[in-house]
């Protein structure tokens, strides 16, 4: 290691880990950046690089009376959303990688990006950002360290994970494995060439290699393709980790209810990206008496504790939501969060006085913005202001309804799961699950229609299993089975109560059938109630759904009959689901847990009887 520390590059390195100095000097070698730098997380820092995206372009400032050391970033319109075409599961075995992920053999795909990735900073900074996701004092901390050309990534990546000086000191102390993820632009600079910008490259790659536990990221700077902590570790990288060490990583929310009677529950939820997650979690409840606290909105790590209950944590530090419909009358304390500064907008519109907009932000829309794309915009343009995938990226931390439970390592017992998608028809309201089994079978058979989150078409339904499709890291069967191993260690009386919603059904008019967003409080309250044995319900076929009196309406425009309406259990649409579930299963092959394969034949003969 002494020799590698001579090395003039590494001869700074604030660390004498030799793995993370020989990976570092390995990159540096492939890539040619013109310096390397180790992010340590500081406030100056912070201020430093922000002056100098600033000065770039990559930033613009945002009027500090209204949003305080805030800044906006506009992407290259090729570079808005997530690439899933474009993300692999390198696993040594094409079939660990499943019928849900792409694939290609390591070796050949390691040859490919190492071609990629040559000279692919030349002109540009490498920044070096030690991480951990999830608590820096939990008992086994994740570490990893991501590599990136962009400090827009460096700024971002600050908000969304604990990084830099203390990260790596334990890192180095404990001589910790970090997962190493590597992310280029792909934009190197040649001598007194100008800089973009946004700079990205139009040949994108998002690759994982599960047994290597690293990350190869190319050629894109948004969100989940590029803040490398996110989605790609401790979602796919994580989901490899749980499998093999008896844990669960998941994409769901965790909210804390407390009751009129003051008693406490934790709920996480798992929808689709764009389907309501981070509304749920910083939902403001529409009924007397009940209180909703946040503990995360995007992440959750589950594990079995001491005494078989499911402990969940948020292994994230900020939020990374969607803009558009996130508004003072939808979401009142995202608003409030956002409010606060110290946030990275993207993609979204600037107000003429130096603050920003979206759709749904509020009920008046200013006369004039200038939108996503630097265009002047009135409320006559045919195109929206923001992108749909428009994001604000915030410090958990500036959230007032921030659980303290949020900062302990141990996390929390769930009392309840949900799952849920966005459906115009089919899917209730709400349903409750028979039991932990049919709960996972309802998991496994999640659909919604697509969103802006991802590239490719809106609005076609697909099959979502337990909403992680794009972020299951190995076989999509081995997935479902490690649900079923995992919760069969759990004691069997403490384990969630699991609950299907969907807040998108529409009626024959084309109006949501529910309110959806605060009054969404009324649905956690009948779940917690069912959980309580005190609210009645209707069996139908697929579960449990309220009887038109038990959700509680109080104060909204809705009758029993709407109800009724937004819980019915249509036989002919169902007879079509039940088919469409048929071949979803039969994508899984073999590798389809015995046990959903009878959940599904069960249902049938319910549904058979109905
Ligand atoms: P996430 O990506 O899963 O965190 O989803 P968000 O909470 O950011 O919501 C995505 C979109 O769904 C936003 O446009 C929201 O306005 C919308 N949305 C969220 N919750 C509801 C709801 O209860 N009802 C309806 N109709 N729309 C919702
Ligand atoms: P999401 O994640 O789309 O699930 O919200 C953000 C992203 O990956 O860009
Ligand atoms: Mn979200």
């Amino acid at each position: 290691m002494g020799d590698l520390a001579q090395k003039p590059l590494l001869e700074k390195a604030p660390t004498t880990h030799a793995g993370l100095l020989a990976w570092v000097e390995e990159v540096a070698e492939l890539t040619q950046p013109d310096r390397i730098y180790w992010v340590d997380g500081s406030e100056e820092e912070n201020t430093r690089l922000t002056d100098e995206l600033v000065a770039a372009g990559t930033l613009t400032r945002l009027n500090p009376d209204l949003f305080p050391n805030s800044f906006a970033a506009f992407s290259d319109p090729a570079d808005v959303a997530r690439v899933e075409e474009q993300t692999f599961i390198c696993s040594e075995n094409k079939r660990d990688a499943g019928f849900t992920n792409n694939w290609m053999d390591p070796r050949e795909m390691k040859d490919k990006l190492r071609g990629l990735f040559a000279g692919s900073m030349r002109g540009r900074t490498m920044y070096v950002i030690p991480f951990v996701m999830g608590h820096l004092d939990a008992e086994d901390p994740k570490f990893g360290v991501e590599i990136t050309d962009s400090a827009y990534v460096v700024a971002s990546m600050r908000i969304m994970a604990n990084i830099g000086t203390a990260v790596l000191d334990k890192i180095t102390e404990t001589n910790a494995f970090f997962v190493p993820a590597l992310h280029s632009l792909g934009a190197p600079l040649e001598p007194g060439q100008d800089d973009v910008a946004w700079p990205c490259n139009p040949d994108k790659w998002i690759v994982h290699f599960p047994e290597e536990r690293s990350i190869w990221s190319f050629g894109s700077g948004y969100g989940g393709n590029a803040l490398l902590g996110k989605k790609c570790y401790a979602l796919r990288i994580a989901s490899v980790m749980a499998r093999d060490e008896g844990w669960l990583a998941e994409h769901m929310l965790i909210l804390k209810l407390t009751s009129p009677e003051k008693k406490n529950y934790y709920v996480s939820a798992a929808f689709p990206s764009a389907c309501g997650k981070t509304n749920l979690a910083l939902l403001d409840p529409t009924i007397e008496g009940w209180e909703v606290e946040t503990l995360g909105d995007d992440i959750t790590w589950m594990r079995i504790g001491k005494e078989g209950e499911l402990r969940a944590t948020n292994p994230e530090a900020g939020l990374f939501g969607v803009a558009p419909g996130t508004g003072w009358g939808t979401n009142p304390n995202a608003m409030r969060a956002i409010a606060k500064g110290h946030s990275i907008f993207t993609n979204v519109a600037l107000t003429d006085d130096g603050g920003v907009w979206w759709e749904g932000m509020t009920d008046e829309v200013p006369a004039h913005l200038t939108d996503w794309q630097g265009n002047s915009w009135t409320p006559d343009s045919d195109k929206p202001a923001a992108h749909p995938n428009s994001r604000f990226c915030t410090p958990i931390a500036q959230i007032d309804m921030l659980a303290e439970e949020y900062y302990s390592p141990e996390g929390v017992e769930l009392s309840a799961i949900l799952f849920g998608g966005r459906r115009k028809t089919t899917v209730p309201l709400v349903t409750q699950a028979r039991s932990w089994t049919n709960g996972i079978f309802m998991g496994s058979t999640l659909s919604s229609e697509t969103t802006a989150a991802a590239a490719g078409q809106v609005g076609v339904l697909r099959r979502d299993p337990m909403a992680m499709l794009p972020f299951i890291g190995y076989d999509a069967g081995d997935y479902l089975k490690h649900w079923i191993s995992v919760s069969g260690k759990a004691n069997p009386e403490r384990l969630p109560h699991i609950f299907l919603v969907n807040w998108f059904r529409r009626t024959a008019d084309g109006g949501f059938a529910w309110p959806g967003f605060g009054d969404n409080a009324r649905v956690l309250k009948w779940a917690i109630e069912r959980i309580e044995g005190k609210a009645d319900a209707v069996e139908t076929p697929i579960g449990y759904v309220p009887a038109g009196h038990a959700l509680d309406v109080t104060g909204l425009d809705l009758t029993h009959a709407h109800v009724e309406d937004a819980v019915r259990v249509d036989r002919e649409e169902w007879d079509a689901e039940l088919a469409s579930i048929e071949e979803w299963y039969a994508k899984f092959g073999d590798s389809l847990p015995d046990a959903l394969r009878s959940e599904l034949d069960s249902l049938k003969d319910r549904m058979s009887r109905h």
